[in-house]
Formats: C-alpha cells, structure tokens, sequence
C-alpha cells in the first residue's frame, strides 16, 4: 500500500501525549488502523496501544511484531515519543545524557531498523519527529541538541540510502508546541539565564505557541501520497525560530 491513502497500517512513537496523541487522532479520523507504542496507555481512542519503552530493543522489536502478526505489513512510522533536557552543559550527568540519546536517537534508530523489512515490502514511508533544537543551534540544549542533529542528519542519511527502495524517510523539526514538554523546559531552565539567549528560544511569530495538530497535520501530509516524490526533507515547522 505504501504511499497510498487510507486505509494504511501506522504505527506512531508517543502517542499518549502532546504530538503523537494529536497525530494519532489524525490518522485514526482518515480511516487508518493505528498502533500507538508508549510507555504510557493514554492513547487515543480507536488507537491500540501497545506497550513500548523506544529505548529498549527487545520491546521495539516485539511491538513491531505485535503489529505485523495482526496486518502483516506497515506502511507508516511515525517516530515522536521523546524527552527533553535543559541546562547548563557542565551540569548534565551522564544519566541524563543517556536518558536522551537513548529516548530521542536511539528510539527511532532502533524502530527503524525493526519495521524496514515490512516498510520496504510496501513501499512505506517515515516521518521523525526532530526539533528546532535539532535544526539550528539552541542555548542551555547541549544534549537535546546533539540528539536531535543526529536524527535530523540520519533522517538525511537513510533518505538517500532508501531512494533505490522506494521507501521515503522525511523529519519535521517544530518549534514551541504547546504539549506537556514545553512546560518542561520551561520549568528547567538556568535560574540565572542569560536574557540574550532567550532571543533564540523565541518564535518570531508572536501571540501563541504551535498546536500539536498543526504539527500532526504536516506528520499526515508527508506520509501521505501527496508527498510521494518528497524525502530527505527537514520541514522546519517553528514560526520562524529558525
Ligand atoms: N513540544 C515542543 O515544543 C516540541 C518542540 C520540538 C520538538 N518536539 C518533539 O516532539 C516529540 C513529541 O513531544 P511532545 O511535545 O508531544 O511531548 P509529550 O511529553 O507531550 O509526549 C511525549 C511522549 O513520548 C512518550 N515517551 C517518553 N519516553 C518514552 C519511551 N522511553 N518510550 C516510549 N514512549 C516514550 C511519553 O510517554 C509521551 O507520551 C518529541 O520527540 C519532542 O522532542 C517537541
């Protein structure tokens, strides 16, 4: 099926919260059978959620076995669960480093590598979820930023790779998106900040942050067939923070 509308297998990291909750509520409305893998089981309804920790292999492996047991094929990854981490550079640990390489590069890596097979049987399509923080440099984001560059550049990578297979590989980097993570940032941030860097954590575009939705609606444009002669793109996607 691949690039073809709905009905289309699609299975979405993240989706109990914030951009892959909305994302999975788009895909679901289209007609879309839709696997949300998470640690948390508040997906949407309609969705079926299967219990997955991004950063660990065995239980990638098994939730995308899970789903090509019940359909045998998997025309969409929606790679979007992640974590965040803000601070001074001298004060991440290496738990914290690990916590977000694991989550945020790892994750997507390693799901990746575990629905190619079926991907590349139905001339699928992946759409990562990156940031602003992985397209432009950001203060006080040292870790985050290292791992969102490196999917932003392994997105690049295996677009190129993957051309000859016919299986699309596209990222959307979004600037401030109003979920639960953003308020985290927030609530992380240096006491004594430096106020011109917050000059670069701005969108340029004033009077309210993104919605998820909007976000979601751009994850359902590049896998849909509309896209079809797009991959390797970095959709930037932050009122002009970039
Ligand atoms: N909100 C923003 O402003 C913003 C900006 C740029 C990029 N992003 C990216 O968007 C993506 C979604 O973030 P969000 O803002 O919706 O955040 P969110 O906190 O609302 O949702 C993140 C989801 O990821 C899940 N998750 C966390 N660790 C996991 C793990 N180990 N295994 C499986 N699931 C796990 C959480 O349970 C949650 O459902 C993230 O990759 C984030 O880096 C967000």
């Amino acid at each position: 099926m691949g690039d073809l509308q709905a009905p289309r297998v699609v299975v979405i990291t993240g989706a109990a919260s914030g951009i892959g909750f909305a994302t999975a509520e788009l895909f679901r409305d289209l007609g879309d059978t839709v696997f949300g893998l998470d640690i948390a089981p508040t997906v949407p309804d309609g969705v079926t959620y299967v219990e997955t920790d991004v950063g660990d292999r065995a239980a990638v492996e098994a939730a995308v076995a899970t789903v090509t047991a019940a359909h045998d094929h998997i025309d969409v990854l929606a790679n979007i669960a992640g974590v965040v981490q803000f601070g001074r550079f001298h004060t991440i640990t290496d738990a914290e480093w690990d916590r977000v390489q694991t989550i945020d590069l790892k994750g997507p890596f390693m799901l990746m590598q575990a629905a190619l097979p079926w991907l590349k049987a139905c001339r699928g399509n992946i759409v990562n979820v990156s940031s602003v923080a992985g397209h432009v440099p950001q203060p006080y984001a040292a870790a985050y930023s290292a791992a969102k560059g490196g999917l932003t550049m392994m997105t690049r990578s295996l677009a190129l790779e993957l051309g000859p297979d016919r299986v699309r590989v596209n990222a959307i980097c979004p600037g401030s998106t109003d979920t639960p993570l953003v308020d985290e940032v927030a609530a992380t941030f240096p006491d004594d900040l430096d106020p011109r860097v917050m000059d670069r954590l701005m969108m340029m575009l004033p009077g309210r942050n993104i919605t998820p939705a909007e976000i979601g609606s751009a994850v359902v444009y590049l896998a849909s067939k509309d896209a079809r002669m797009m991959t390797g793109t970095v959709l930037a996607f932050d009122g002009g923070m970039s």
